[in-house]
């Protein structure tokens, strides 16, 4: 590899362009190849990032000078762009959710594990400073309950935009609220089964659930349950907010910070927020993905219970995992 990794993006939207910002920042890392399908995306990119534009990824893939690739597309395109990633020997960072369907995704995981690919996928939640300090204070103890809330507004993009049609996002479960869903399964373990009531009550121009509430219980034997809304206009602090009951105590985790009540004597120190993007690119550098906290193994079960809890809206009935 060369003193820089070499970096190619499919998808020049709005959150690639975040990593982009981050990643030209880093002097060992170079911004070569942008591809978007939408030819003005990919042009602007490379011209804000100094990298030669592409509309079609088959064709950025054929490039020699590439170490790894950044996957930021909507949820129903992925598959290919990762199936012929994969196919060029090239590890890569993908957003999340990693795909519409378990179909797609067991078959790109699939390809994953036979041709060993370094993956990391978009659960930038799990590398907050809290994290450990909540995973050791919950060592060893029964967790009774987990509730999670993210509550928050439609975002941006009109009627057509792909976000607000259910079979080109998942809605907001599969699309947005996945993070929540994978900090319960990274804090509190694996969800087993799960049952969901869906409506829209007031957003237009959306054909998903403006409003969820899931039940669920997890292979410990703790119970939790999951409130989302795309439906509420105020500020931010009920989005990716968990409760977390264990013995007799309560766990407030956000991003941020963590509390516990009663007060312990003693309570771990919250350790520095880690970049998402930093671990991926050492990851990269050094053939070592021990520090990848959501590799794409990993990444399909928060995928797989999310849409399980939108089977479950459907069914009526509760769904497994
Ligand atoms: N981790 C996070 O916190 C976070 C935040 C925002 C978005 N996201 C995720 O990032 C992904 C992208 O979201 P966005 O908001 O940037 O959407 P976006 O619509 O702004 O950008 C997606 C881009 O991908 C392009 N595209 C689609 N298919 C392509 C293909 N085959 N090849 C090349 N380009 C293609 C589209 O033209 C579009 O410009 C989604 O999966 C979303 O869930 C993650």
């Amino acid at each position: 590899m060369a003193d820089q990794v070499r970096i190619g993006f499919i998808g020049c939207g709005g959150n690639a362009r975040g990593h982009m910002a981050t990643l030209s920042k880093m002097e060992d890392v170079k911004l070569v190849a942008l591809c978007d399908v939408k030819p003005e995306l990919a042009k602007s990119a490379c011209e804000q990032f100094g990298a030669e534009p592409y509309t079609n990824h088959k064709e950025m893939l054929e490039r020699k000078d590439l170490d790894a690739i950044y996957i930021s597309i909507p949820v129903f395109a992925h598959g290919e762009p990762e199936l012929d990633t994969i196919k060029r020997g090239l590890p890569f960072f993908v957003e999340k959710p990693v795909a519409i369907n378990m179909e797609i995704a067991e078959k790109v995981l699939s390809a994953v594990e036979k041709n060993k690919i370094i993956t990391c996928v978009g659960y930038q939640l799990r590398y907050a400073g809290s994290v450990d300090a909540t995973k050791e204070v919950l060592k060893g103890k029964t967790i009774t309950m987990v509730n999670g809330k993210y509550w928050c507004n439609s975002g941006v993009g009109g009627p057509s935009f792909w976000l607000r049609q259910m079979s080109k996002s998942g809605g907001q479960l599969v699309e947005q609220a996945t993070h929540t869903v994978d900090m319960m399964r990274c804090l509190a373990g694996e969800i087993k089964e799960v049952f969901a009531y869906q409506e829209n009550r007031v957003l237009k121009d959306i054909d998903c659930p403006d409003v969820n509430v899931v039940a669920m219980k997890f292979e410990s034997g703790a119970i939790g349950s999951l409130t989302t809304s795309w439906s509420y206009e105020g500020d931010w602090d009920n989005a990716n907010v968990l409760d977390i009951l264990f013995n007799n105590s309560l766990l407030k985790w956000t991003y941020g910070d963590f509390t516990v009540k009663p007060a312990p004597e003693k309570l771990p120190e919250k350790g520095p927020s880690q970049s998402i993007d930093r671990v991926f690119i050492d990851a990269v550098k050094s053939g070592d993905d021990s520090q990848i906290r959501s590799p794409y193994r990993d990444a399909i079960k928060t995928l797989a219970a999310t849409l399980a809890m939108n089977k479950s809206g459907q069914s009526g009935k509760p769904e497994a995992c």
